[in-house]
């Protein structure tokens, strides 16, 4: 049997990382980990407790609070994996416009981070994991092996976005995805800690005019790759 390996695969906003990621986990058998849903899940948490999202101290406190659980879906409804907040199922309401809208502040708190991080460590150190995030290969996992940074054009990714939630019934414009979208990309490079960036041994995929299905490829040929080589102690 091959060797159990704890992949990273980071990127930034809606560059189909969460695709890759469980089609990867899928093909290899491997357990799927979305950071970026804890991050969300906190920032939910903060918004149903109506705490003031520039409170550092109440939102680094809640993180550190409530329990987020990630598993296998329970229903067929287009999601990846199930959100339990404190054992309430909050997968699709951490995808609201109103979650978006905060999230990169409450990921920019360093106690909120620190929580966080703590979890997902713990979790990527059993191998056999594609844990998906920003800085998965850069400070939460950077033994993992490979590292994957997959990105594409802002345009496209605004557009991807653009279409995922029309397809769930949300009106809002392609120029407004846009927008928000370039103002997370600046907020999550140019943050303090642990900023987007891809790691100095990360493998680049860019998925500019490739579907799904060609960047699965691609990144199952890497990860074979990487077997093969610890197969012979390479
Ligand atoms: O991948 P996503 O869009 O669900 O991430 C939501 C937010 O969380 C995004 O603003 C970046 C942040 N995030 C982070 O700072 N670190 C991670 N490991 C994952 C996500």
């Amino acid at each position: 049997m091959s060797k159990q390996l704890t992949i990273a695969i980071d990127g930034p906003v809606a560059s189909g990382k969460s695709t890759l990621a469980k089609s990867l986990a899928d093909a290899l058998g491997y357990l799927y980990f979305d950071t970026g849903a804890m991050y969300r899940a906190v920032t939910l948490a903060a918004l149903q407790r109506k705490l003031s999202m520039d409170d550092q101290a109440a939102v680094e406190a809640l993180a550190r609070e409530v329990h987020i659980d990630l598993r296998p879906a329970s229903v067929a409804d287009g999601r990846l994996y199930d959100v339990l907040l404190d054992d309430v199922d909050c997968t699709w309401d951490l995808r609201t416009p109103d979650v978006e809208a905060h999230v990169s502040q409450v990921s920019a708190y360093p106690g909120v981070r620190t929580a966080l991080t703590e979890q997902q460590r713990r979790i990527g150190l059993r191998g056999g994991v594609v844990m998906a995030g920003r800085d998965i290969g850069t400070v939460v996992l950077p033994e993992a092996d490979p590292k994957i940074f997959l990105t594409a054009s802002q345009e496209e990714r605004a557009q991807r976005r653009f279409e995922e939630l029309r397809a769930r019934g949300d009106s809002t414009s392609y120029a407004e995805v846009l927008e928000s979208l370039k103002q997370r990309d600046a907020y999550d490079t140019s943050r303090e800690v642990a900023p987007l960036r891809a790691a100095e041994d990360a493998i680049s995929l860019v998925s500019d005019g490739l579907q799904a299905e060609q960047v699965l490829e691609r990144a199952l040929a890497l990860v074979r790759e990487r077997q093969a080589q610890l197969a012979t102690g390479t």
